[in-house]
């Protein structure tokens, strides 16, 4: 194996681990659902079909969030067991969050399936992401030990923080693309900090709160999810324009027809160039993006340097992650499977 396949295997190995090491306290946690909207959480973490049966191919997701709550916590010494209530809260977080985006985003496929709003329905789709997050919440609250308070406080801080994300990335669909009013490229890091960024800080950080972590190494590693969040943000823009649906389980150009102001397409037209002024034509032409449309305009992106300046950007914040986490006193072995994770989600390609 070469050196960035070694990686990628324990990387995997890590996040497989993360995930038995959850799954217990996540099945109870659905477990405490209403049946129905159960069922439903049981199909959205790929534990079973619409029939509600049991799927072993189903796909759970990566885990990212529950993994970084676990390392967070042994990267300051604490037991894994403490960081399992907020490893179930930030993952069920994160479902919610899915459920609720899918319909917002009318993205049809998740997790190579059809998405809960598909298969159950728009309402019961809501419904199913409202029982999970209240489940998150009251997880968390009921977790043992005297930090339980501070944990639900960050956590409801992240709540309000990621929701203002999600305002904000619909509001910028009605924005033009260019010319006054356009969204620009910081106005566009601050939505990705909020909508995935503030999970993702939350994440790393909590199992540090739960283990009783010194406020200072708490907002370090915040800090460092943070920046985490907005280089996944960015592969996972760049995923949305030329990822493959059969590998990312998600739909491509979905965000182009939606007019979503992804960061390839903003730093594409920011450029200038003749690529640029080309695709900005085609964007504020107003016409629909069709399947034809749509592949002109992901190439005009990459021609523009779109797809290059995504992924320089996604470089600068997985290294103002790795600088942060250096600020703190973690432990040394936890500190390199963190290392070995951020390598992973930049280079990931679902
Ligand atoms: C998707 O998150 C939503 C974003 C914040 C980009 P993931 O890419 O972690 O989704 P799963 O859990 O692996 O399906
Ligand atoms: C990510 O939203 C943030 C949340 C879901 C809160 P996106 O809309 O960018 O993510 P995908 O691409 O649908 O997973
Ligand atoms: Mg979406
Ligand atoms: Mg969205």
């Amino acid at each position: 194996m070469n050196g960035s396949r070694v990686h990628e295997a324990s990387a995997t190995g890590l996040l497989d681990r993360c995930r038995d090491r959850v799954r217990p306290a996540l099945v109870e946690a659905v477990a405490r659902l209403h049946p129905w909207t159960g069922e439903m959480a049981a199909y959205a973490l790929g534990w079973a079909d619409t029939a509600g049966t049991p799927d072993p191919g189903g796909s759970e997701g990566k885990g990212v969030r529950q993994a970084l709550a676990l390392l967070g916590a042994e990267a300051v010494g604490a037991d894994a067991a403490e960081a399992v209530p907020g490893a179930v809260a930030v993952e069920l977080v994160h479902t919610f969050s899915l459920l609720h985006d899918d319909i917002m985003d009318a993205d049809a496929l998740r997790r190579q399936r059809p998405a809960v709003w598909k298969s159950y329905g728009t309402g019961p789709a809501v419904l199913a992401g409202d029982a999970l997050l209240a489940q998150a919440v009251t997880s968390l609250a009921e977790a043992p030990g005297p930090c339980t308070g501070a944990a639900v406080r960050h956590l409801c801080g992240t709540l309000t923080t990621l929701v203002s994300g999600q305002a904000e990335d619909l509001r910028f669909e009605d924005r033009p693309w260019s010319g006054p009013g356009a969204v620009e490229p910081d106005e566009y890091r601050s939505m990705a900090e909020h909508k995935t960024g503030a999970l993702l800080g939350c994440a790393l950080a909590l199992g540090a709160v739960l283990g009783g972590a010194p406020d200072r190494t708490v907002t370090t590693l915040d800090r460092a999810g943070r920046h985490l969040g907005l280089a996944f943000q960015a592969v996972d823009d760049i995923l949305g324009i030329w990822g493959d649906p059969g590998v990312t389980g998600k739909p491509v150009h979905a965000d182009l027809r939606q007019g979503k102001k992804t960061y390839p397409v903003l730093v594409a037209l920011a450029g200038g160039g003749k690529a640029a002024h080309e695709l900005d034509a085609l964007l504020a032409s107003g016409r629909p993006i069709d399947g034809a449309t749509a592949a002109r305009v992901a190439a005009l992106v990459e021609e523009a340097g779109g797809r290059t300046r995504t992924r320089e950007e996604a470089r600068r914040h997985q290294d103002a992650a790795r600088h942060a986490l250096r600020e703190a006193p973690l432990r040394h072995s936890a500190a390199g499977e963190l290392d070995v994770l951020f390598t992973h989600l930049l280079d990931r390609t679902w």
